[in-house]
């Protein structure tokens, strides 16, 4: 059978449940195998298995439901078992977790590979030269912006829902020199997979997507509402987005205008670097949710108004019935300022660019991570090092990040 795709997953979570039973339940229908590192998931996962086989609840919008049934042939913990031989590696898992994989898998992964990430989030790309070393450099990388579904694990191994799904997903390439994926482009693959939608689309390149990447979003919404909190408990979960404040919104604004000018200066300085599909967040917003939105008239009047956004809240902890305290560790702020914001910031440092707002919402997010990045306004801190940021893994100028292109 040495015709027949093999695919790996990383990841035991939600996205890891569908996309294992999507790609089993493909036309192409190639031979699917889970790695998932975390404690006994893969043990707990491969035992469920033996019983039955897995089904994704499709939810469509209408309230009809449909199920897919696949079954991957393996799940293991065995890094080996999973990777070798493997044509297709989809990472499905957050983003401080893909160092454990890499190194996990480095050692198993053929030239030729492609790799994917699903969502891959800024500085996957580095991560991957970093630790497959020159092996990345014959290997195709993807990495989409964001995963396609709304999911949810409904019985841990077996059934999984999937409660929406995006209409478009962007990714970026890095393509491997004298790179030719035997089964074909893995785009394509991929899409092959997910079925109609989410429809796969991608950005001029990976310098682009990560400033595209909306992680840099919830970072300065947490600082708007928190920087002058009196630290007592609060009766209710504020509303996230439609709770924001104007200052709020201004702040998200002024940190989007930072990354434009990134963007800016790198098609400037290298015009075969294409910048044009990067957009301000309000045109972002106001694009993606015409419908939802019932007045446009501004950024924060858009943000208030977006039905899409009804009921999300502020992460909190609830510490006692009807009083909650914000949770500073939520990811929204512990992935996404190591693994979003500080990619942004190592970039417009290699540019020599300011970036007074994105320092001052990066200095207040340091102090409730406990972590040092920004030394004033330098990204030198100690745990830079836990960042993905380029300078963690030595890419210092324009011309290392446009050289793995
Ligand atoms: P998840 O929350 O289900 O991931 C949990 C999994 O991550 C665990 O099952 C385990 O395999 C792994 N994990 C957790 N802690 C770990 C640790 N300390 N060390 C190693 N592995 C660990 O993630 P999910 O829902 O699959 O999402 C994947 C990514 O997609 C995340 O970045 C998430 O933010 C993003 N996303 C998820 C959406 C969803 O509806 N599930 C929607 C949009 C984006």
């Amino acid at each position: 059978m040495g015709d027949r795709m093999k695919v790996c997953i990383c990841g035991g979570g939600n996205g890891a449940h569908v996309m294992a039973c999507l790609s089993s339940a493909s036309q192409q229908k190639p031979e699917v195998r889970v790695l998932t590192l975390f404690k006994d998931e893969a043990a707990r996962w491969a035992e469920k298995l033996k019983e039955e086989g897995m089904t994704v609840t499709k939810h469509n919008p209408d309230g009809k439901t449909e199920e897919i049934k696949g079954t991957p042939a393996l799940v293991t913990k065995d890094a080996c078992k999973a990777v070798t031989g493997a044509d297709v590696i989809i990472f499905c898992v957050p983003a401080f977790a893909h160092q454990q994989y890499l190194e996990a898998i480095a050692q198993y992964v053929a030239p030729n590979t492609s790799i994917i990430g699903v969502p891959g989030q800024p500085g996957f790309e580095f991560q991957c030269f970093h630790l497959l070393e020159k092996k990345a450099k014959s290997c195709v990388i993807l990495n989409y912006e964001t995963l396609p579904w709304a999911c949810r694990i409904s019985e841990f191994g077996r059934k999984v829902d999937m409660l929406g799904v995006k209409e478009t997903v962007t990714g970026s390439r890095v393509s491997g020199r004298g790179n030719q994926p035997k089964f074909g482009d893995p785009a394509k693959i991929l899409q092959s997979f997910l079925g109609a939608l989410p429809v796969l689309c991608e950005a001029n390149n990976y310098l682009e997507l990560t400033l595209m990447a909306m992680s840099f979003c919830h970072p300065p919404i947490m600082y708007g509402k928190w920087k002058d909190w009196d630290e007592k408990p609060l009766s209710e979960e504020p509303l996230f987005y439609q709770g924001a404040s104007e200052e709020a919104v201004n702040l998200l604004s002024a940190v989007s205008d930072e990354v434009l000018k990134i963007g800016a200066k790198i098609a400037e300085i290298k015009p075969d670097v294409k910048m044009n599909k990067l957009e301000h967040a309000e045109k972002w917003l106001k694009d993606n949710y015409v419908t939802s939105i019932t007045d446009s008239s501004s950024f924060y009047k858009a943000m208030r108004t977006n039905a899409s956004y009804n009921g999300l809240v502020h992460p909190m902890k609830n510490i006692s019935p009807g009083q909650y305290m914000p949770d500073f560790r939520h990811r929204y702020l512990s992935e996404d300022i190591p693994f979003g914001l500080t990619i942004v910031k190592g970039m417009a440092q290699i540019l020599g660019l300011g970036t007074p707002i994105i320092d001052e919402v990066m200095t207040w997010a340091q102090g409730k991570l406990g972590k040092e990045y920004l030394v004033g306004s330098e990204l030198k801190g100690k745990d830079v090092k836990e960042t993905r940021a380029p300078q963690a893994f030595g890419f210092h100028s324009l011309d290392d990040l446009v050289g793995i292109m």
